[in-house]
Order: structure tokens, then C-alpha cells, then sequence
């Protein structure tokens, strides 16, 4: 990421002997990409490689995950993990061009990325051996913090960050930012309210609600439209930026939990995702209202499966692979539009409207019969007792 580990990593390798070849995923994060190059050519990088996966990303990771209602813990809208399988895959496309033998990334030995990033890899390029720095005692016994990697960067004229360095470790990409360790590992101090750089706080947002209409094909937005000003976009980069925008101005998408890493311990994590919270309940509405209940029940177990697939870093898998193409079938007739309201932090469904409705207006109505004769119930209710009436653990 060009930040000081990555930096001193990089002049470490070099010092150790290995043409370095620097990569930088351009994954929506607000960054300067620009000056990354500079400071990456400047401490001795072979080839610098700066890629813009913005239109993949959303195209290919978050659309998916869409689709899948993908929720990790019943919670995390997976901002981190899903970007990783996208980096990595050019990544190994790099290295391959290259002829590079090794890859290397700054994830610690602790965390859920080093897992993602070597398996992807390793799935994409069995060949190829990972040097993973904050395993390799040599490199952490040198740099026991950031002190170390400070003065390193002084003696090797690495630049260092001018502003300081906030008492936490974030991710950021264009479908959320995660916050985690420093002052946020004691589960029970709260985030100070200047923490959060992607959403305004309800407390601060507008007094009137944004109302848009969210328009899907196969469980894929295809259009939004704000109904209040007629904004309307369409390109998958655009409809997710917009959802972003409308998002963050209304304070949507902030979580604060403990979750369950793959590598063991619990550990704790603000994310805010805007967007992703939108379409989440946008696509939960229009799911349920065209998908069959009974598929809709087998959907909802793999809907876990996968999500716990890509957190603990599996989207290159057999497994996953199937399970993909499972929920991509559960999504052919998830079709129609969707209108919501965004205020205050929350996400309101207003209606929704499909040419593939399973919804029975006659059928379900008070008011008319429809075809459906009530004395049936009678004997689905005695059916559905006789269990009950038979068992004497049913109080
Ligand atoms: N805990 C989250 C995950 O595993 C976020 C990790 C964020 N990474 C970071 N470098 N702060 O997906
Ligand atoms: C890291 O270990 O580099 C970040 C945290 C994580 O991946 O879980």
C-alpha cells in the first residue's frame, strides 16, 4: 500500500538481495496513487505497477456479494475480505508477466489477510513462493514497532507520513472502511465520534430523507434513481459510488463488533458501509418478494457458507466456486425495482415492484377469496398437531 511497513519492506527486500517489483491496487481507496509511484521509484522499486480495479471490483467481488446477501457474523458486510481475492488476482497476473518467483505483502502474522492473500495466490500460482515479512523473524525482531520502522526509514531515506498517524489501523476501498487495533483493541472503549471517515453521523445528518428507486436484474443493481431530484446512474462504478454518497450523508452503514478471525482469536472492528447497507436491504426486499420460499431457505444456508468462504479467505476454491454458481442460479428471476428512503442512519423499503413476482395481491388479500378455500387450513392446522398433541415434551 506504500504506507511505512510496505516501504520498509520494500528496502528490506533489497537489502536481502531481491529485485523488488512494487504493486498498488487502485481499489477506490482515496489515496494519491501518483506520489505512491514517486516513493516507490525513489527507494529503488524495478517496475512499479499502479492498477485501477475500481470497475472490477465492483463487478466481480461486490456484485456477487450482493447477490449472496453476504453478512459475516451477521454483521460484517465483508468490505476487507471481499476486496482481497481482487487484488490478489492481478497481483499473480503481475507476477506471472514478470517471471517473478516470489510474492510478498506487509499483512501481519496475526490476521485473516495474510491467509487470504497466500491462498489466492497459491491458488492462482501454485508455483510461487511468499515471503510474508512479519513471519520471518529476522524482519520482526529488527522492527518490534514503529519506532524501529521510523528510524529505519530515517537511515534509508524512505519518507515518512507528516500527519500523524491515527491510534488505529484502517482498510479502506470503495466499499467500506474498517478501523481496528491500537486504542480500539479494548472492546469496551468506544470510537471517538472523529474516527468515522466515510459517514456523517445520524446526529448530524440532514432533517429530510433521500428517496431512491434501486433496480435489479438477476439480483444485480442495474440503475438507481433518486426520486426527489431525478439523479439517476447506471454503470455498476457509478451506481455504487452514488449509493456511497447518499449513504454516507445519511450516516448508513456504521457497525461496531467483536468478530471471530480464521486464525483464532476474537478481535475488534468498526467498519462503515454505506452503500453496501443500501443494497443490502434493497436486495433482501426484492429476493424474497420473486424467489421461491423453499429455494429462498436452501439460499439463506449457503448465503452463510459463502460468506465465511470469502472471510476466511476461500474464493478460489472448488467450494466456493460451486457455491458462487448456486446462489448466481437462485438469482435468475430477481428482477424489479425497489423503492427505499435513506434517513437518520436507516434504510426504509417504501414498495417494490417486479414482472417476475411471486406475490398474490387475491391470494393473500382480506378481502377477496381468491383460489384458496379457508375450511383447508382446518385440516393443515389438526395435520401440523398431531405431532404436538401426541408429545408430552410439547408443554
Ligand atoms: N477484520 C476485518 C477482516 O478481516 C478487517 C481487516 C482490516 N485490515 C486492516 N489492515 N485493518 O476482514
Ligand atoms: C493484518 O493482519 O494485517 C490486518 C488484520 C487482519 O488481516 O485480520
Amino acid at each position: 500500500a506504500g504506507g511505512l511497513d510496505t516501504s520498509c519492506i520494500l528496502v528490506w527486500l533489497k537489502e536481502q538481495g531481491y529485485d523488488v517489483i512494487t504493486y498498488l491496487a487502485d481499489i477506490g481507496q482515496d489515496e494519491d496513487f501518483e506520489v505512491a509511484r514517486k516513493k516507490a521509484e525513489k527507494l529503488g522499486a524495478k517496475k512499479v505497477y499502479i492498477e485501477d480495479l475500481r470497475k472490477e471490483f465492483v463487478q466481480d467481488f461486490i456484485w456477487p456479494a450482493v447477490q449472496a446477501n453476504a453478512v459475516y457474523e451477521d454483521r460484517y458486510l465483508l468490505g476487507t475480505s471481499i476486496a482481497r481475492p481482487c487484488i490478489a488476482r492481478r497481483q499473480v497476473e503481475i507476477a506471472r508477466k514478470e517471471g517473478a518467483e516470489y510474492i510478498s505483502h506487509g499483512a501481519t502474522g496475526k490476521g485473516n489477510d495474510q491467509i487470504r492473500f497466500e491462498l489466492s495466490c497459491y491458488a492462482l500460482y501454485p508455483e510461487v513462493k511468499v515471503i510474508a515479512p512479519w513471519r520471518i523473524p529476522e524482519f520482526y525482531n529488527r522492527f518490534k514497532g514503529r519506532i524501529d520502522l521510523m528510524e529505519f526509514a530515517k537511515k534509508y531515506d524512505i519518507p515518512v507520513p507528516v500527519t500523524p498517524k491515527a491510534p488505529w489501523s484502517m482498510d479502506a476501498n470503495l466499499m467500506h472502511i474498517s478501523y481496528e487495533s491500537g486504542i480500539l483493541e479494548n472492546p469496551k472503549s468506544h470510537a471517538p465520534a472523529d474516527l468515522y471517515l466515510m459517514t456523517k453521523s445520524p446526529k448530524d445528518s440532514p432533517d429530510t430523507s433521500d428517496e431512491l428507486e434501486l433496480e435489479f436484474q438477476s439480483g444485480v443493481p442495474v440503475k438507481v434513481t433518486n426520486t426527489k431530484d431525478n439523479t439517476s446512474k447506471s454503470s455498476p462504478l457509478e451506481i455504487y459510488s452514488y449509493l456511497n454518497e447518499i449513504g454516507s450523508k445519511h450516516g448508513v452503514g456504521r457497525i461496531d463488533i467483536v468478530e471471530n478471525r480464521f486464525i483464532g482469536m476474537k478481535s475488534r472492528g468498526i467498519y462503515e458501509t454505506p452503500g453496501g447497507t443500501i443494497l443490502l436491504s434493497a436486495h433482501l426486499d426484492i429476493e424474497t418478494f420473486t424467489m421461491d420460499k423453499e429455494v429462498r431457505r436452501i439460499k439463506q444456508g449457503l448465503s452463510v457458507r459463502f460468506s465465511e468462504l470469502v472471510y476466511n479467505g476461500f474464493w478460489y476454491s472448488p467450494e466456493c466456486d460451486y457455491v458462487r454458481h448456486c446462489i448466481a442460479k437462485s438469482q435468475e428471476n430477481v428482477d424489479g425495482k425497489v423503492q427505499l428512503s435513506v434517513f437518520k442512519g436507516q434504510v426504509y423499503i417504501l414498495g417494490r415492484e417486479s414482472p417476475k413476482s411471486l406475490y398474490n395481491e387475491d391470494l393473500v388479500s382480506m378481502d377477496v377469496q381468491g383460489d384458496y378455500d379457508p375450511c383447508d387450513a382446518t385440516g393443515f392446522i389438526r395435520i401440523n398437531a398431531v405431532r404436538k398433541e401426541d408429545n408430552r415434551l410439547c408443554v
